[in-house]
């Protein structure tokens, strides 16, 4: 028996004021269907159906981009005619599945969790329901659907502008989240009827019509207050945002992560950190970041696909697919772009970038530098204001810099080039040629020094400024 979902994702983000689908809108750098797969991905469903609509090119173009466990399928739903009707163009998925149970939910409601997925399907099997409505209690139902309860189960639910003065007063609501019997929502997907305050198809009225096909009708309350909240402005996605920041924080709070103050702090749902470690404030943490035990991760660090391991200090450094050993030290004002791999105990100081290099063990990099496209060995010094030339304006080369090597203040290195074992550059020079092991290499203007030179010059100089101040 194969279970699936349908995911609602025709909306657009008017009042976004955005050309994008509302389900592309983000909650913590990832879109909101983001959120909504991956709990579909968690529970292990592996079917499932998109009903895309306004711009639904782009929810194309982001499930091409996204690496998907589940099989993801769409269909479009060129009128949006209610969440009904949306249903309505899955229908050769649901044929195709009938055996199963579908899952349908909504692409802009990110917070769903797969233990409602689970719980819910529970409640559903074991009172062999056609319909299991995830439900939430909350303080202000205005808006949502509200579910009538009768003693053995439900009876409806009727949408807000369809409500009496006493239904109005129910808090029990309805997430928008549901578990179908796949035959029983077939059977009366068809006879809904837009007869309603907003002459929509309601997918809610399918509530009624399986019972009274003869079958149960129940409700699960999830565990999870914000099941069922969804954003229509910038407001309510801003205010999503935050939910999950603080959310995700006291996750971390629990693992016994130190905060010295959540202030601009984000940090993504994919993102793992090790015990002991404090993020202070300004922190970003995105994507599959992973951070080791004992670290400091200072302010205003943007740390995104970036393994970081043990006993890292990290301040304002910002850092992109890269690795960082353990006990290593970075910052202030330090970037990592994309494949920098920094060993372990090496030093990282003040307005350095590195690309795409790897920095041995224990070698130190302490100001104003720029390394792209080397290799560079273990316990290597450079001095203040080191360049790697790696650019000739067509193509990308190479630095070699081997483990003990001494690289001068303000060398150039034009790549390709080697700087062998133990080697040195003097200060100011711009190696062209390969240094051997252990040898100087100097490669810079010879002193010339013109005795009194100066002389008239200066005395010119000195009598304008003496002029000036009288
Ligand atoms: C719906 C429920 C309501 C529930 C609420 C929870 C109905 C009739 N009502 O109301 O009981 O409390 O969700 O948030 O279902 N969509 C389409 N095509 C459409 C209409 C909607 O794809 O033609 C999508 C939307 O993009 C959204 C989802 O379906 O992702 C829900 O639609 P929405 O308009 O937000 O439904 P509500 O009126 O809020
Ligand atoms: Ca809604």
């Amino acid at each position: 028996m194969s279970n699936n979902v349908i995911i609602l994702a025709g909306g657009q983000g008017k009042r976004m004021k955005t050309n994008m689908p509302k389900a592309l809108c983000k909650v913590i750098g990832e879109p909101m269907l983001e959120w909504v797969l991956t709990a579909c991905e968690k529970a292990e469903l592996d079917d499932i159906c998109i009903v895309k609509g306004y711009e639904g090119e782009q929810i194309e173009d982001y499930l091409a981009k996204r690496e998907s466990k589940a099989n993801i399928s769409t269909v479009l739903q060129a009128e949006r005619l209610g969440t009904g009707h949306a249903v309505m163009q899955a229908a050769d998925f649901l044929k195709a599945h009938e055996g199963g149970n579908t899952l349908i939910l909504c692409g802009d409601a990110p917070f769903i969790d797969e233990e409602t997925i689970r719980g819910a399907l529970g409640l559903h099997t074991e009172r062999d329901c056609g319909v299991t409505v995830v439900t939430s209690r909350v303080e202000d139902p205005t808006g949502y659907g509200r579910i009538i309860r009768t003693e053995n189960g439900i009876s409806g639910i009727v949408e807000h502008k369809d409500c009496t003065t006493a239904q109005l007063a129910i808090t029990e609501i309805n997430s928008g989240c549901y578990w179908f019997k796949t035959s029983d929502l077939l059977e009366v997907l068809f006879d809904i009827q837009p007869n309603n305050a907003q002459g929509e198809y309601y997918l809610t009225d399918c509530v009624e019509l399986v019972i009274s096909k003869g079958r149960t009708a129940d409700a699960f309350i999830s565990a999870n207050p914000h099941v069922a909240l969804g954003a229509n402005d910038r407001k309510g996605l801003l205010m999503l945002n935050d939910i999950a920041r603080y959310e995700i924080i006291d996750k971390w709070l629990d693992e016994g992560i130190e905060f010295t103050c959540t202030d601009g702090v984000s940090i993504g749902n994919n993102v793992v950190i090790g015990a002991g470690t404090r993020i202070d404030s300004g922190v970003n943490l995105r994507g599959n970041t992973v951070i080791g035990e004992g670290c400091i991760i200072g302010n205003n660090c943007i740390i995104e696909n970036t393994k970081v391991g043990n006993n890292v200090n990290l301040n304002n450094v910002q850092a992109y697919e890269s690795e960082i050993e353990d006990n290593v030290k970075i910052g202030p004002y330090v970037q990592l772009r994309p494949n920098s791999h920094i060993k372990k105990g090496a030093k990282i100081g003040d307005f350095v970038e590195i690309k795409n290099s790897t920095i041995g063990e224990g070698t130190s990099v302490a100001h104003l530098t720029y390394i792209g496209d080397s290799d560079v060995g273990a316990n290597v010094n450079f001095g203040c204001g080191v360049v790697t030339v790696n650019y000739d304006g067509d193509k990308k080369f190479r630095t070699v810099i081997e483990d003990n090597a001494f690289i001068g203040c303000n060398t150039n290195l034009v790549a390709p080039v080697k700087v062998g074992k133990g080697a040195y550059t003097a200060a100011g020079s711009t190696i062209t040629k390969d240094v051997p092991p252990s040898a100087l290499a100097i490669e810079r203007g010879k002193a010339t020094i013109k005795e009194g030179y100066a002389e008239k010059k200066l005395k010119a100089r000195t009598e304008k400024f003496e002029n000036s101040r009288k």
